[in-house]
């Protein structure tokens, strides 16, 4: 396999995208595959080279709230207070769409995924694009996203030309999705950014993150993030006694009487951040690992366990 050229040139970067190609690009959540949000033809690839169906619309990237009031036709009040606390970061708004966005980007829908990521080279590159960047996460559809550009590489290096890399994202798992409906804030999609933030600047949300594989809740598919061996989530794990060909996620200590190498530990501080930051990586490793199933173990549901535990039953759903 002929992979992707991998470096920090912002300039190639730039160029790729001018001319409707893709780029992977670094971002706090996850590694990104980004083209130029107003060409469709460059849109459409995104689809094709993720192999993401076209009811599944995509978040669109830029570097300031002034470029974002040139894509959406209204921007609420709770809308402005959460950019103003949180962008740059893991928050992606849904605010309804200008034309100047296409219908393949939303999926037909009125609103567009917006967000201001949180990432210097990142928004480097964006401050020199008069176009937005439309970009799912860098992985094949459904399985784990990436959070370097080696876990890009791997699955997508011999379809896009090139890969910016900005080092380990440090958040580690994907934005929280929210949308305001008459009145009502609602998190479409657990994310890094902890909904205990997002309340204590303005007041009670509503959870929705839609356990669905209905394609009219795009994006919100039951069955997500998952390896390709065969996967378990459980409460409490305890270990098969003298199974080797197990591969156990876990959220603070070690299995006893399991070899440690077979093992993941996501923080052995319990620290949220921290388990999210591993959470991805430590999934991809458990399944080139030489064992037939993985067996994670629900965390804390507290801050940003809300939105491990919801990749981990979106894997688990496989
Ligand atoms: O952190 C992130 O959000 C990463 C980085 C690259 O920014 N991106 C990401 O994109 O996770 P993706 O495509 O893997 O997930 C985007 C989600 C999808 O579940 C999609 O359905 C939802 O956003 N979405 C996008 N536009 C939407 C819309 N107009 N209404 C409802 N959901 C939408
Ligand atoms: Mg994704």
């Amino acid at each position: 396999m002929i992979l992707a050229v991998t470096g920090n040139d912002l300039d190639r970067a730039k160029e790729t995208l001018v001319k409707g190609e893709l780029v992977a690009i670094p971002t706090e959540t996850v590694y990104g595959l980004a083209g130029n949000a107003l060409d469709e033809k460059a849109v459409l690839s995104i689809f094709e080279v993720k192999n993401r169906p076209a009811f599944d619309p995509l978040i669109i990237h830029t570097d300031s709230v002034e470029k974002v009031m040139q894509y959406v036709s209204d921007f609420p009040e709770k809308a402005r207070r959460l950019a103003e606390n949180f962008w740059p970061g893991p928050l992606t708004l849904l605010l309804p769409k200008k034309t100047v966005i296409p219908d393949l980007v939303t999926s037909g829908l009125d609103s567009v995924a917006v967000r201001i990521p949180n990432h210097p080279i990142l928004l480097d590159l964006l401050g020199r694009l008069d176009f937005p960047l439309a970009a799912p996460s860098a992985n094949p559809f459904g399985y784990i996203s990436p959070t370097n550009a080696m876990h890009v590489n791997a699955q997508l290096g011999d379809k896009i030309p090139y890969i910016l890399d900005g080092g380990e994202s440090s958040v580690g798992i994907e934005s929280t999705i929210v949308g305001f409906e008459n009145n009502e804030t609602i998190i479409y999609r657990l994310g890094g950014l902890a909904v205990d933030d997002i309340e204590q600047v303005i007041g009670k949300v509503t959870l929705m993150p839609n356990s669905s594989s209905d394609p009219k809740a795009p994006g919100m598919l039951k069955s997500h993030y998952a390896p390709r061996k065969a996967f378990f989530l459980r409460n409490k794990v305890i270990s098969e006694n003298g199974n080797e060909q197990t591969g156990y996620l876990l959220f603070d200590k070690y299995l006893e009487g399991v070899n440690i190498e077979n093992q993941r530990v996501l923080s052995f501080n319990a620290n949220m951040q921290e388990a999210a930051h591993n959470l991805f990586a430590y999934l991809r490793e458990l399944d080139t690992l030489p064992v037939e199933k993985i067996i994670a173990e629900r965390v804390p549901a507290y801050s940003l366990g809300l939105a491990i535990n919801d990749r981990l039953q979106r894997a688990a759903a496989h």
